[in-house]
């Protein structure tokens, strides 16, 4: 099967032209102007964007945790990704503590092997470093294509490390040419707090939000990279969400050391008022929970300043009856909001439309640089003679507004009811094959395939 894409405006990192796009099977064949080829079908994207399919390195589908499940599995997920322009994800494998990591890979490719409809790989969250653990480190990067490994310093008794733990991995890692994902927050601080507001009576999601203030994060944002500078072995912070954690990442490049950092488009959009509308705050609690606007701000420049390389979702959806789990306890709702469908777009109208970051600059943080940093480049990120035909083309004038009642990810509400955005996908094409065309899905679950990664990239 070939396909022409035809005179769309083609923009990728470093290029922004008129252009045509000729694939053959999955792949891209040609790249320019005006092309002479024959193809089985003819896309004309005059007018369009035509840009490289999203990669969201951070996902949680069908993800045992607080006692229940996140409500996307690996079909619907996945499919609700392409609709929104998104080709590839990345979820974590979560290890349980006294297990190892082969018994958690074995238990996430149970519920993903058959089941995707878009592409996707792993992270490896190490919840128990030791001897055994050890062992495990090179197979997974050399064999399995899993080159990076993801901590929490929080969430203790479930899936903290100590900072022993993180050295000692960290010196594995580095050894065999992998990359430290971290859940930057202090967690002893916060359950410190999570305790003080329960003991006062305080039981509503704003206690949530008030456990868990930027200094928490701040702290170990920059405790984990001076362990990371220290080691030499490369970070990357995901979900950063403030002005704080931000600064101290500001201060580790001072030491040239490499810490990459992601952010996620809520942290970007959303502020923390939202905290103050009783239970049904319960939508946006998360961890780390909103900031404020100025923080907004800082993450905004911070993408400009090269400093945030990612613009990810962290989604984690989870239905108002799981939320309800905290009714009368703000640390028994499920943390995690869904948004992988919404990333593209809302980026798109927030940023692009509104001139928040050029559109170079959207293709770099929403696909290009999660694919250099995760070692899948040039294969995924971008549009070039080689690569994958992941694509996405995009009405950049075409006005719609979000609602639980037309998305696809399953989950009863919508964390952006009723938001009007400008720009909108219109055709989504995975390894060749149009996937989403005019708001309809044309490839069935198990068409999506696992990505092995390569070893990372220390510079982008
Ligand atoms: O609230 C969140 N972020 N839920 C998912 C787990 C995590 O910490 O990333
Ligand atoms: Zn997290
Ligand atoms: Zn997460």
């Amino acid at each position: 099967m070939s396909i022409l894409i035809k005179n769309g405006r083609v923009v990728t990192v470093d290029s922004d032209s008129i252009a045509d796009i000729y694939i053959e099977g999955e792949t891209i064949e040609a790249v320019g102007k005006n092309l002479d080829c024959k193809a089985d079908k003819v896309i004309d994207a005059s007018g369009k964007l035509v840009m490289p399919g999203g990669i969201d390195p951070h996902v949680h589908l069908e993800m045992p945790f607080m006692g229940t499940f996140s409500s996307d599995n690996y079909e619907s997920g996945t499919r609700a990704a392409l609709y929104g322009g998104t080709t590839m994800v990345i979820d974590f494998i979560l290890q349980k503590q006294g297990n190892s990591l082969q018994a958690a890979l074995n238990e996430w490719k149970g519920r993903s092997d058959g089941n995707a409809v878009g592409d996707y790989s792993f992270h490896m969250a190490v919840t128990d470093y030791n001897n055994e653990t050890k062992k495990e480190i090179r197979k997974m990067i050399e064999e399995e294509g899993i080159t990076s490994f993801k901590t929490f310093m929080a969430y203790k008794g479930a899936l903290m490390i100590d900072d022993k733990q993180m050295i000692g991995l960290m010196d594995e890692v580095k050894k065999h040419g992998g990359i430290i994902n971290v859940h930057a927050t202090n967690g002893d601080m916060i359950d410190y707090l999570v305790q003080k507001f329960k003991d006062e009576g305080k039981t509503a999601p704003l206690y949530h939000y008030l456990s868990q203030p930027e200094v928490t994060e701040a702290e170990a944002s920059g405790r984990f990279t001076d362990i990371s500078n220290y080691t030499g072995c490369p970070g990357y912070i995901v979900h950063l969400t403030c002005e704080g954690a931000l600064n101290a990442v500001r201060n580790s490049t001072k030491r040239n050391q490499t810490v990459f950092v992601e952010t996620c488009i809520q942290y970007l959009v959303l502020d923390a008022s939202l905290y103050e509308k009783d239970f049904e705050g319960a939508k946006w609690v998360m961890s780390p929970p909103l900031r404020q606007k100025k923080d907004q701000e800082t993450l905004w420049a911070g993408i400009n300043q090269g400093l945030v390389q990612v613009v990810a979702t962290d989604h984690c959806p989870f239905m108002w009856s799981q939320k309800l789990l905290g009714k009368d306890d703000f640390s028994k709702i499920p943390n995690g909001h869904p948004a992988v469908e919404n990333r593209m777009e809302l980026l798109f109208s927030e940023g692009v439309v509104k001139n928040k970051i050029s559109l170079n600059k959207y293709v770099e943080v929403s696909s290009a640089n999660a694919a250099k940093i995760f070692g899948m480049f040039p294969k995924k990120g971008t549009i070039a003679v080689g690569s994958d035909a992941d694509i996405v083309i995009i009405d950049p004038n075409e006005k719609h507004t979000i609602s639980a009642a037309t998305h696809h990810m399953n989950v009863d509400y919508s964390a952006y009811e009723g938001w009007e955005l400008t720009g909108k996908v219109k055709t989504v094409l995975l390894r060749g094959k149009v996937a989403i065309d005019n708001n309809n899905c044309h490839v069935e679950k198990g068409y999506g395939k696992f990505i092995k990664r390569n070893k990372v990239s220390q510079k982008l």
